[in-house]
């Protein structure tokens, strides 16, 4: 069985409230759930924190355990070159998620330290990113 884990970071707990116009209605949970159902073949693990080294730990934690990893690491994407070590390190291909377009956002949005570092990056379609990057590793494995 494939085995992946979306990883969330920071304010990403709460979508659905924050910033409507920017992220939508849906919490993660509620997107989450469908997603399950929407991909039943596949183990889908969901995390989310809003500390930078929690972050990293959950990346050592998945070394052995997944085949996949989508991580959407919210403003540590912009600034964190510790996460980016972290995704360098683990040996696990992850795919970059971001909700919304980053590149059409504020200047500091454009740099992203982990994107090079990921097999590739979604940005700008909503929650649908995460079924697409599920859908990258199913077809990888098929
Ligand atoms: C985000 C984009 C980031 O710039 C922002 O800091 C977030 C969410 C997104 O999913 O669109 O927290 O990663």
């Amino acid at each position: 069985m494939l085995h992946i884990a979306i990883i969330n970071g920071p304010n990403l707990n709460l979508l659905g409230t924050r910033e409507p116009h920017i992220y939508g209605n849906q919490s993660f949970e509620q997107y989450f759930s469908a997603l399950k159902a929407r991909f039943p073949g596949i183990d889908l693990q969901y995390y989310q924190s809003n500390i930078e080294g929690e972050l990293i730990n959950l990346l050592h934690v998945c070394m052995g355990k997944v085949q996949g990893i989508i991580l959407n690491a919210g403003a540590y994407t912009h600034t964190s070159i510790a996460l980016a070590d972290a995704v360098a390190a683990i040996g696990i291909p992850v795919v970059e998620v971001h909700i919304s377009n980053v590149l059409s956002r504020e200047e500091f949005r454009k740099t992203s330290f982990i994107a090079s570092k990921c097999v590739g990056s979604i940005s700008g379609l909503g929650m649908e990113g995460y079924a697409l990057a599920v859908q990258y590793f199913a077809g990888k494995t098929a």
